[in-house]
Formats: structure tokens, sequence, C-alpha cells
């Protein structure tokens, strides 16, 4: 039996897609638990980049079955999108199964997140405008609709008319906003329906059966820790819960089930959207790794705020996932640079706290304590061992080990495949 689950450690963008497809080389199956196409997750096979929103990222092999589980929402138009834009690829999809139980994001929740994100003006969240948080809102406020609902017209049209009727009231009334037409939404995801039922499974059974068989699953997380509803910076986080347990809750599947959870992290920090950053740098240094790492969001082509590592988050995440081991990306981003910090600690009022605040306010006020480490000069692009880097950016690596309290399972150091340094046997 084997189980492993990855989560991003940061706010997200940490190379999860390049970690979880060097995993789903040796995997059986691939599962995506929670989220939606707010993710975007780049994966380059040679000369060829991938992004993707919604499916999961092993699709890319061909023989792997491909889970879309119950705690995604799913917009079928961006779903079929991306059938069209892999098959047009020649990959094949036909391995692809979704959740009957997984919420369905509807037109007037997209709406409904560009309306509110306007009302909110300087205190926005700076989401992707995909629709994600009404879509959970509305589930729960258990007036979701759901995938399996459009396999039966009948009851998918009487539950359709009673929302819609609501959210257009909510729609002219609020917001002084125009409405849906029923016939129309309701024809198009009939439409939809239609050409999702051969995808359509129990997949909480399908995925059990699948460990218990012993076959390797693997789970991707979207967004990041810092993201997460519960244990992120809320509010400035997303709807649903990217730490490990919303493997467990998102794909039906027991803790137990669980063998790995490794925790991808970026070897510097990033986020995309609005909020409290701690270790951000508005300055040069910043722009320049922006700069170098192409560091602009596959979603929303957003610039990505930039700053150093910090390990008062490294930690929370190793804490809140339970995390079995870290796999550092991005290593090469870092060459050239003189030195690097990593924040060791954060100084409130005047004294130092270790652990990881839980109040957004409390955040917005901290100041990090750094620890400077010296960089390297050499590129680490062709590195394929712990021993072909610079002593320094083992010695980062070392350092960041330490500070997480987890060991190091995977260093990457390019874009691609092969550009990846495996420490330790992954399953
Ligand atoms: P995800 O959302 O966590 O899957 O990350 P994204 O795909 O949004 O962003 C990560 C970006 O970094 C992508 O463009 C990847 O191709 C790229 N990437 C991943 N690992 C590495 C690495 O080790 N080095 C470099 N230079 N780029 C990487
Ligand atoms: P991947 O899986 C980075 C951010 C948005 C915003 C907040 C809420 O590629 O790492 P939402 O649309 O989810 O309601 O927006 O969350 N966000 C992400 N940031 N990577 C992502 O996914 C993200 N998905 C959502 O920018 O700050
Ligand atoms: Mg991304």
């Amino acid at each position: 039996m084997s189980a492993v689950v990855v989560v991003g450690t940061q706010w997200g963008d940490e190379g999860k897609g390049k970690v979880i497809d060097f995993l789903a080389r040796e995997a059986d199956m691939v599962v995506r638990h929670q989220g939606g196409n707010n993710a975007g997750h780049t994966v380059v096979v040679g000369e060829e980049e991938y992004k993707l929103h919604l499916i999961p990222s092993g699709i890319l092999y061909g023989d792997k079955l491909c889970v879309i589980a119950a705690g995604v929402v799913v917009d079928p138009r961006v779903l079929f999108e991306e059938i069209d834009y892999l098959e047009r690829r020649g990959i094949k999809t036909d391995r692809l199964r979704i959740s009957s139980q997984a919420h369905l994001i509807m037109p007037y929740h997209a709406r409904m997140d560009a309306l509110s994100e306007d009302r909110l003006g300087v205190h926005k969240l700076g989401t992707t405008l995909r629709g994600i948080g009404p879509a959970y809102m509305d589930k729960a406020a258990r007036v979701g609709l759901r995938v399996g609902d459009l396999l039966q017209p009948e009851f998918f049209a009487v539950r359709l008319k009673r929302v819609l009727d609501e959210k257009n009231r909510l729609f002219a009334r609020a917001y002084d906003a125009e409405g849906f037409d029923f016939d129309e939404v309701l024809q198009t995801y009939l439409a939809y329906g239609e050409q999702m039922r051969p995808y359509v499974a129990n997949t909480s059974v399908v995925i059990n059966q699948a460990i218990d068989e012993g076959e390797r699953v693997l789970f991707e997380g979207a967004q990041g820790t810092m993201l997460d509803i519960d244990h992120g910076t809320f509010p400035f986080v997303t709807s649903s819960h990217p730490v490990a347990g919303g493997a467990c809750i998102g794909a039906g599947v027991g803790p137990t089930k669980i063998d790995q959870v490794y925790g991808v992290v970026k070897a510097y920090t990033s986020r995309v959207g609005d909020g409290p950053f701690p270790t951000e740098l508005l300055n040069s240094v910043g722009s320049d790794i922006r700069d170098r790492g192409h560091e602009y969001g596959t979603t929303t082509g957003r610039p990505r705020r930039i700053g150093w590592l910090d390990s008062v988050v490294l930690r929370q995440a190793a804490r809140v996932n339970g995390l079995t081991g870290i796999a550092v990306t991005r290593l090469d981003v870092l060459d050239g640079l003189a030195e690097l910090k990593i924040a060791v600690a954060y100084r409130y009022r005047g004294e130092i706290i270790h652990e990881f605040p839980d109040s957004a306010e409390m955040l917005d006020l901290v100041e990090p304590e750094y620890e400077t480490l010296p960089g390297w000069t050499q590129s680490i692009n062709q590195a394929r061992r712990l021993e072909d880097l610079p002593k320094e950016a083992r010695a980062y690596l070392d350092r960041i080990s330490e500070l997480t309290g987890t060991s190091l399972v995977l260093v990457s150091v390019g874009r691609e495949r092969t550009n990846t340094i495996p420490l330790k046997e992954l399953y």
C-alpha cells in the first residue's frame, strides 16, 4: 500500500506540478481532491510545456488513472477546454474519472466572485475570479449543484430553478447587476452533463480500491498551506483545504490510509494575490528574482510577489500537514545571488516569536528576523546528485531541513523532468 499526499507549504505555485509529474512516473493513480481551476500546475516535458488547471498532472503519462475527487469544484466549460487542449496535443484523456459528488462551478459563481471583489475595493482578496469562493459557499450553504445532478436532468432543472431565482434576486437587489437566463443555463449545463457522463464515477470507491490493492496513489494538492481556509492567512486565503487533511476529506479516504506527506518548498517565497507577506522583497532583489524565475501567475498572468524563504511559514506547514519530507524546488533561480536570507523567527512589538501568528492583524505587524547564508556563483541546473551542488547550496538545503525539522526527499534545479535530484525512495 502506498498513498502519498503532495502539498504546497507556502502560498501556492511552489512547483507542485513538476514534483507530481516526477513522482507520477511510478504511480498508478493521481488524484486532485480540492480547489478548482484557480490552480495552475506547469509541467515541462522536453520541449513541451503543459499548464493544467483542473485535470491531475498524471494525465500526461497516458497510463495513469486520473481522478477529480469530491472535494474539487468543477467548472465544466474549463474541464472540456482542458480535455480539448490535451487531446489536441496528443494526450489521451479516457483514463479520467470525475466524482459525481464534486460541486459545479456555475456562471453565477464567477460573476459573484467579481462583484464581491469589486465591492471590497482596496480590501479585496485578489482572487483568481474563477468563482471558487462562491462555489464553496454554496456547498457549505447546501444549495450547490453537483456533477451527479447533471445526470438526472429533471432533478437538475428543479434545483437549478430554485437556486437561480435566488441568485438573480441577489444580483438585482444587492448588486444592481444582471442575472442569468434559466433556459440558457439549463441547456448549456445539461449538454455538459451528457459530455461528462462517461467520466463520472464514485471516486471514493475507485481510490480506496486502488490503495487496498497495493497500487501507488498520488494526491496532488493545489494552492498551499498559507492559503488554507483554516490554517492559512485568513481572510486572504482560498475557500478549500490545501493542507494534507484535505486529501482525506476531499477524496473520501481515511487518514490511516496515507503513508507519506511531502511538502513542496520553493527555495524562496512567492505570493500572488493580496494579504500579509512578512518576508516580501519590495526592492530590486525581489524584482530580480521575479524576472529570472519568470514569476508570473500560471492562471491569471499576474506578477507574483517575491520574498525570502520563511521558515516560520515552513514550520507551520510541517506541523499542520504532518510532513514526512520536503521537496525543495527552484533552487537554480537563486544562482548568482551573493547572499541568501531565511527568516528564522518574527519580531512582534519587540518580542521574538517562533510560531506562526494566528491572526492576520498580528502577521501584518511582524518583522522577520533573518539569518544570512552565502550564495553560490555557478549554475546548478545540470546537477543530478547532491554532490554535484556547490557546498553553499548544500548548506542552504541543510539549513532548510534543520529549521523545518523535516528531511529532504527531492531537490529540483530546473523546469524539466530531468532537472531533478531524488534523495530517497519516494514511495
Ligand atoms: P504549482 O502551482 O505549485 O504547480 O507551480 P506553478 O506551475 O504555478 O509554478 C511553478 C513554476 O516553476 C512553473 O513554471 C514550473 O515549470 C517552474 N519550476 C518548477 N520547478 C522548477 C525548478 O526547480 N527550477 C525552475 N527554474 N523552475 C521550476
Ligand atoms: P496553485 O495550485 C497561487 C490565491 C489567489 C488569492 C487567493 C484566493 O497553482 O498553487 P481564489 O480564486 O482561490 O478564491 O483566490 O488564493 N490562489 C493561488 N495562488 N497558486 C494557486 O494555485 C492559487 N489558487 C488560488 O491568488 O490570493
Ligand atoms: Mg500554480
